[in-house]
């Protein structure tokens, strides 16, 4: 199953970075002014489905663009698998529309509600990031594990606003202000998947956001558990992709960022 994400995500990442600063069709999403969709999105889930597919024909798929496609039963009718894969066929469209090269595919496979495998890949720097659960955490077969800043003042952020930023959804304004000032730097980057893949590979050192979808961190966090770090939500709960918010980092700064987070919640 991993060697079949990895060549989805593989192929994909290629065709993304082929057609960078070629994007014919840019749509807005439904009602949202700043959440696009282009042709290209579409494409490259098409062409990762169609990879997982004819391995897995009975598996399920949950795309972004797409949504939720079950396996068709023997009598033709729709069948629940135990499998499920979760796909960001571009993650970081906007970035993506302005040939800025921050962007990836990320694919996550669920069996049973529990994530058992993740993949991420930057087509721009050629990185691969994969997890098995159990496993580790890997970037192009190298081994990861996540920093060990054991204070926030010293920690590199990263967070990521949603595309209804204007009505400030649970605060989020106010969270990125209080971190600006208990960190040591705050970054935007444009892709919730290559912020999480960043912190499996020690590159930053916590991360938070609201609002995203399954999709956005299916792939990305089990890289982080496998490299030793930790995912709640912003309470501190136990996470589910499903869930509101997010919490990511390498666990040793986690109870730090719970304490900034409550300060507006
Ligand atoms: C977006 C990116 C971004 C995050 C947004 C996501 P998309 O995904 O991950 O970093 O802040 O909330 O929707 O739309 O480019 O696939
Ligand atoms: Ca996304
Ligand atoms: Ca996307």
């Amino acid at each position: 199953m991993l060697s079949v994400a990895v060549e989805a995500a593989k192929e994909a990442g290629k065709f993304l970075k082929l057609n960078v600063g070629k994007v014919k069709e840019i749509h807005l999403k439904v009602g949202q002014a700043t959440n696009l969709v282009t042709e290209i999105d579409r494409q490259s889930e098409q062409l990762i489905i169609d990879i997982i597919k004819r391995h897995f024909p009975h598996h399920d798929f949950l795309a972004e663009e797409g949504g939720l496609r079950q396996a068709e039963s023997s009598e033709g009718g729709a069948k629940k698998s135990e499998y499920r894969w979760i796909i960001d066929p571009l993650d970081g469209t906007v970035n993506y529309t302005h040939a800025f090269p921050c962007f990836a595919v990320s694919i996550g496979l669920e069996r049973g509600g529990e994530i058992i495998l993740g993949v991420v890949y930057d087509p721009n720097f050629d990185e691969m990031f994969t997890a098995e659960k159990g496993r580790g955490a890997f970037m192009n077969g190298k081994r990861l594990s996540v920093s060990k800043t054991d204070v926030l003042i010293r920690s590199l952020l990263v967070t990521g606003f949603p595309y209804n930023i204007k009505d400030n959804p649970d605060h989020a304004i106010e969270h990125f202000v209080n971190f600006l000032k208990e960190g040591q730097a705050v970054r935007r980057m444009g892709s919730a998947a290559i912020d999480l893949a960043y912190i499996a590979a020690g590159r930053i050192d916590g991360f938070w956001e609201v609002t995203l979808n399954p999709w956005d961190v299916a792939g990305g966090i089990l890289l982080i558990a496998e490299a030793g770090g930790k995912v709640t939500d912003f309470l501190g709960k136990p996470y589910s992709i499903y869930g509101k918010s997010i919490l990511a980092s390498n666990g040793i700064i986690h109870k730090e960022m719970i304490r900034v987070l409550r300060k507006a919640i």
